[in-house]
């Protein structure tokens, strides 16, 4: 059996008869229970396909009073793997909207949504928004169950396992960011984590990238402003674009540009990774003191100096390495550790290795890999301890600095280098065991040895 993607075919594997006529069904509607009762399966080849279907998010899950049409709610979902669970509620659970969760219009549809959600429910019954609303304050299910607009305890299961609704403790609640649970998430500001999930790939299902949805409505803008009337006043009196640079920073600047093609023959070696890492990336001092702006009783924070500035000298930036080919290095995952300069293997399956690698040579468009991957990592809290509404920009403008620092020392080292936009906060979560709210990717960068070229 085949799924068949915007022309693209997904193997699903062999299933006898009866499951290929069954999979019909699946077109209008396959009511759980013909296949998995109350977490018994039922039917395994029916489970296996729908399981399969799920790990490439091709099933969306349904819940209304019947499956020919009148659905109540449709559950998306968001990351590979979604599966709906629902976890057992008891009558004086007391449950309320986690503070990530927002419902909004998309298209003629209502979307409740969360970053930290697997999955978005589209909700068509309006009565069911207005009683999901009412758990802006925390609901006992007792109270909640005596209502007439009571929408049962599955759909509040279901939206508990997406922590869109969050089981309080009303003995600590408080109102409180801690109550969601998470000393990380406390950190975080709703519209930093909505940008972090929906602006990276692995936690959405919107298309991402080079998509050019307004090809045909809006014209392209272009490469340089059009000049605001004026005099001016004209530079190239003083400096000539054809002129020699004036400093070796001008002629490294010149010099820079992104490579994407790699000499295999010739890779990159553990020494040049070494020194490159050395010049760009290492502390080269720490300290900690009193924070000025806070009163005596302030906790010690601890500072370090780094090759590249950062924003309130947090340096929440890691590097961590996908190798490929580098020369006395084995092929694997790493971190860098800045501090002692060293590289420490983490261990990963391959595929994850080569996952990391075969998006980063499509995300370059280029026939091979490159001969290292750098993921740069943030350690979230770091910033957002300390700032609160600009945390997640900070980050991201760190990023590009850290960015324009290794293409520099790649371009003075004789090295290749290309930024790349696309970042897989999932496949870093599972390569690392980190949650994706905790440390995540921000930024990527290939480096190698650049093919010759013809002028070469
Ligand atoms: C933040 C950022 C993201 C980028 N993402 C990609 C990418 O995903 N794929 C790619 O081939 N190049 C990527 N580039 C490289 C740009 O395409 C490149 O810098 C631009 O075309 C200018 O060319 P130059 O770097 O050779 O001067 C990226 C550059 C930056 C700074």
């Amino acid at each position: 059996m085949f799924a068949r993607i915007n022309g693209h075919s997904l193997g699903l594997g062999k299933f006898n008869p009866d499951t290929m006529e069954r999979a019909q069904s699946l077109q209008t509607g396959l009511p759980f229970n013909s296949f998995d009762s109350d977490g018994q399966i039922t039917h395994p080849e029916v489970h296996l396909l729908a399981r399969r279907l799920a790990a490439h998010g091709l099933l969306e899950y349904r819940l209304g009073s019947s499956f020919k049409g009148d659905n109540h709610v449709v559950i998306e979902p968001q990351a590979p793997n979604y599966w709906p669970q629902m976890p057992p509620l008891g009558d004086s659970d007391v449950l309320a909207l986690s503070r990530f969760a927002y419902l909004r219009r998309r298209g003629h549809d209502m979307v409740l949504e969360s970053p930290r959600a697997s999955a978005l429910f589209r909700i068509h019954d309006p009565q069911i928004v207005t009683a999901i609303a009412r758990l802006s304050a925390p609901q006992q299910i007792s109270n909640l169950r005596r209502r007439s607009d009571f929408v049962g305890r599955e759909l509040l299961a279901l939206l508990m396992d997406c922590q869109i609704l969050i089981k309080i403790d009303p003995a600590r609640e408080h109102g409180h960011r801690l109550d969601e649970g998470d000393n990380h998430l406390a950190f975080w500001d709703f519209h930093d984590l909505l940008f972090h999930a929906r602006s990276t790939e692995g936690r959405h299902a919107n298309p991402s990238g080079g998509t050019y949805p307004y090809v045909g409505l809006i014209p392209p803008l272009p490469a340089v402003r059009p000049s605001w009337s004026g005099e001016k006043i004209d530079l190239r009196r003083f400096s000539d674009g054809d002129s020699p640079p004036v400093s070796p920073a001008a002629r490294l600047l010149r010099d820079r540009h992104s490579t994407r093609n790699f000499d295999d023959q010739r890779p990159i070696t553990l020494t040049e990774l070494s020194q490159f890492l050395d010049g760009t990336a290492r502390v080269q001092a720490r300290w900690s003191g009193k924070l000025e702006e806070l009163a005596d009783d302030g906790p010690e924070f601890e500072y370090a100096t780094r090759p590249y500035p950062g924003g309130g000298a947090a340096y929440e930036l890691e590097l961590y390495l996908v190798v490929n080919k580098c020369e006395g290095m084995a092929r694997g995952f790493y971190h860098y550790d800045a501090g002692e300069h060293a590289l420490v293997p983490i261990a990963v399956r391959t595929q994850e290795v080569d996952a990391q690698l075969t998006g980063s040579q499509f995300a370059m468009g280029t026939p091979a890999p490159p001969q290292i991957l750098i993921i740069i990592a943030a350690r979230f809290g770091r910033i957002s301890w300390k700032y609160s509404s600009i945390a997640y920009a900070l980050i991201l403008k760190d990023a590009g600095v850290l960015l324009q620092t290794l293409y520099l020392m790649a371009t003075s080292m004789g090295l290749g280098a290309c930024a790349i936009g696309s970042v897989n906060i999932n496949l870093f979560a599972k390569m690392t065991g980190l949650e994706f709210h905790v440390e995540g990717p921000v930024g990527q960068l290939a480096i190698g040895r650049a093919r010759p070229t013809a002028a070469d």
